[in-house]
This record gives structure tokens, sequence and C-alpha cells, in this order.
């Protein structure tokens, strides 16, 4: 079945950051299925992601990346721009999380938190909207919000922080950046089933009341993310600056 065209990346080049598991792996998997070719960056092995975008019928290029490396993060775009040509979308998906109450966090869990969640963020996103405006072409930046961009949370202070100030820079970009050729919005997942959450899965208290309080009566999986993305990388969203969209089962509808 073809896409209607203001659906299909078909032609496109998107990079897309944590793409071994869990949500980013989703999303690669349907941007090949809406007819994209992705460009992996991970710092582990991504061949179970290859192997699905291929079964979808796409073309998958890794980059191996540890965006903990700040200068990686920094020259990332540029040398992939170089090596595979024009770049048409950012997903700015890899991220990390670390629990502990807000009295014994330590200054590790905050940084290593931010470097990732938030630091490589902006400037994966700086290199792209660069070469954007210089190209005087059209792109699109992702970024991957979450509940905790509205909410506090509990046990998690740098991971919130690193999500409201992801939600804060995909605003200020879009400011900047929507009269020059580049759209910057974001998807917000609700409890997804990835790694990320594992801990909070295997607290039998705290996730039978999280499920209680999801409207849709279920957690997320990745499928559920990867068309949100999608939506935001083709050319119908071409109108839309700033703006997140939760897939979140009606959490914060609640
Ligand atoms: N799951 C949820 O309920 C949920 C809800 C809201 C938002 N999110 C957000 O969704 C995004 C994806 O998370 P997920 O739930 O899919 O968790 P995940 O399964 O743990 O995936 C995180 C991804 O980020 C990658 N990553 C971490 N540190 C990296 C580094 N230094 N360099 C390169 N890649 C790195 C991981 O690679 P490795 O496998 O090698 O570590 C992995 O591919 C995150 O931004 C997360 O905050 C998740």
């Amino acid at each position: 079945m073809s896409l209607p065209s203001s659906f299909s990346l078909a032609g496109r080049r998107i990079v897309v950051t944590g793409a071994n598991t869990g949500i980013g792996q989703g999303i690669a998997v349907s941007v090949a299925r809406a007819g994209g070719t992705v460009i992996g960056v991970g710092r582990s092995a991504m061949d179970e992601t290859e192997k699905k975008v291929a079964d979808a019928g796409g073309i998958f290029i890794p980059a191996r990346t540890d965006l903990a490396d700040r200068k990686a993060a920094r020259t990332l775009i540029d040398g992939l721009w170089d090596a595979h040509g024009p770049l048409h979308g950012l997903v700015n998906n890899a991220g990390i999380i670390r629990r502990a109450d807000a009295v014994d966090f330590t200054e590790a869990d905050w940084d290593d938190v931010i470097d990732i969640n938030l630091r490589s963020l902006f400037f994966l996103s700086q290199g792209f909207g660069r070469r954007v405006i210089a190209e005087k072409s059209r792109g699109k930046i992702v970024n991957i919000a979450s509940l905790l961009s509205f909410q506090g949370g509990i046990r998690v202070a740098s991971y919130t922080a690193s999500k409201h100030g992801a939600l804060g820079i995909t605003r200020l970009l879009a400011c900047e950046w929507a009269a020059k050729g580049v759209n910057v919005n974001a998807v917000a997942p609700g409890y997804i089933i990835t790694n990320n959450t594992e801990a909070l899965r295997a607290d039998e208290k705290r996730s039978t009341a999280i499920l209680e309080r999801i409207p849709a009566g279920r957690w997320g999986t990745p499928d559920d993310i990867g068309d949100a993305a999608v939506f935001l990388l083709a050319p119908a969203s071409d109108y839309m600056h700033g703006a997140v969209v939760p897939v979140d089962g009606g959490w914060l509808a609640r």
C-alpha cells in the first residue's frame, strides 16, 4: 500500500539516535515503513534494528557513536551529512535515567543524564540546523520528551530536569528556526515497555499504580511511538513548530 505523499518519507535520510532498542528501534522501523532511509546512531550494535528495518523494506546505515563523547556528539551530524548526502530529519531519542531519592542524588547521576538527554540533544540539533540553514534546504527535528517534561515525578531528579529542558529547547529552536526551513517538535511518550522502565515495571506497587492511572488500560510499546515521529518528520506537519505530541494512552488528559 502506498502512503499519501504528505505522510511519505520516500527519498529522505533520517538520523535516529539510540536506535538499537526500545523507542528508537520502533521509530527506525516506522521511518522505514514510510519509505525513509534510517541512519541509526548508537553506542551498541544495532544488528536487530538493521534486520527489522530490512524486513520493513528499508535501508539502515549504522553509525556507532557514544553520545557521552562530547566532541563526537558535536561533529557527528557534519560527518554523516558529508558521508551520506543531505539529511532531512533528526530524531533525538537516545536517553538514560538514574533513580535515587533527591537527598541522595549524586553529581555523577546528575551530569551523566544531563549530558546525554539534554546536552547531546542540543548540540546534535545545532549541527543539523546549521547545515540545513547554510544549504538553504529544509529539515525536521523530533525530540523525544516525556511525561516528565510536564510533571515532576519522584526519584529521577536529573531526568525530570533534562526532559523539561528538552521541551524548552524544542520551543526555543522552533522560534529561532521556523522561518529558516527547520521544524522542531517533540513527542512525549507515556509509560512504554523498554529497558528504561524495567526497574519501574519490576516494582509491583508502582507498576500497578501506574497502570491504574492510564486511561487506555495498558502500557505503551515502541510501535505506539514510531508513527507519531513519522508524522512530525513528514510534509504533513510542515506548519507545526514547537509542538509536543503526547502519546501516552491518555495519561496527561486525566
Ligand atoms: N520508556 C518510556 O516509558 C519512556 C517514556 C518517555 C520518554 N522516554 C524516552 O525515550 C527515549 C528512548 O528510551 P527507551 O525507553 O527506548 O529506553 P532504552 O530502551 O533504554 O533506549 C535508550 C537508547 O538510548 C541509547 N543511549 C543511551 N546512552 C547513549 C550514549 N551514550 N550514546 C549513544 N546512545 C545512547 C541506548 O543505547 P544502549 O542500549 O547502548 O544503552 C538506547 O538505544 C529516551 O529519551 C527516554 O527518555 C521513554
